[in-house]
């Protein structure tokens, strides 16, 4: 069985009815949505934010009910997906340009639940190209900023053009070798003006679902 589908449905377990929870982006958290939306058409009744313009489509098209992250105090969960994982369920996220809304949404939330196949699971960070979001104005200079810190970095393409977020910006795609101190580097980046988020998740995720390609899942 496809491991991001046994991860995305395992994950729907922990919803309960009346919780008001986030919706990640990704080929991943496609298939919690779409548990999610199934579970509605049962009888569930949540509410949810989500995290980018194509997860509030799918969403939507799936029947769930969708609600400002001002609306609420807290979210109850958020299921979204990841990059790379270590063994501290420290993340890097960003690879389908969503990190800054799913940043966001994470701290919003009580318990962030993150799905993944085998292959996102790291010893360190840093294989993945770090995702940063930044503004388009001086992004140039920017990027010699975030280079100044020890990384080689390019502007992410989509189509031959410049890739564009759900929130106007840009994304550099960083390469700082292996990163070994996850927390202290997500705070030196976003010190830099016109780093809008970086997409290091530390100490954010409280439970991460795995799926292996043998059929098994890891809670
Ligand atoms: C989007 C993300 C995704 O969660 C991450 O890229 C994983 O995606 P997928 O489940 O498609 O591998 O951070 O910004």
């Amino acid at each position: 069985m496809n491991p991001k589908k046994l991860t995305g449905e395992k994950a729907a377990d922990f919803i309960t009815d009346g919780m008001m929870i986030g919706l990640g982006t990704g080929s991943t958290a496609y298939y919690a949505i779409k548990k999610v939306g199934e579970m509605v058409r049962n009888g569930l009744n949540v509410k949810a934010v989500p995290t980018s313009k194509e997860t509030a489509d799918l969403a939507a098209e799936e029947g769930i009910e969708l609600i400002e992250l001002s609306e609420v105090e807290k979210l109850d969960i958020t299921i979204d997906g990841a990059d790379e994982v270590d063994p501290d369920f420290n993340l890097i996220k960003g690879g389908g340009g969503a990190l800054l809304r799913e940043k966001i949404v994470a701290a919003a939330t009580e318990r962030l639940i993150i799905i993944v196949d085998e292959s996102k699971l790291v010893n360190k960070l840093g294989d993945f190209l770090l995702p940063i979001e930044v503004t388009p104005f001086n992004w140039e200079y920017t990027q010699k900023m975030i280079n100044k810190m020890g990384a080689t970095s390019e502007i992410r393409k989509k189509g031959g053009e410049i890739f564009v977020t759900d929130n106007d910006n840009y994304i550099l795609d960083c390469d700082f070798g292996k990163i070994e101190n996850p927390e202290k580097l997500t705070i030196d980046l976003n010190t830099i003006p016109g780093v809008v988020e970086n997409g290091i998740f530390a100490n954010m995720a409280e439970i991460v679902v795995v799926g292996y390609n043998d059929g098994k899942i890891e809670v």
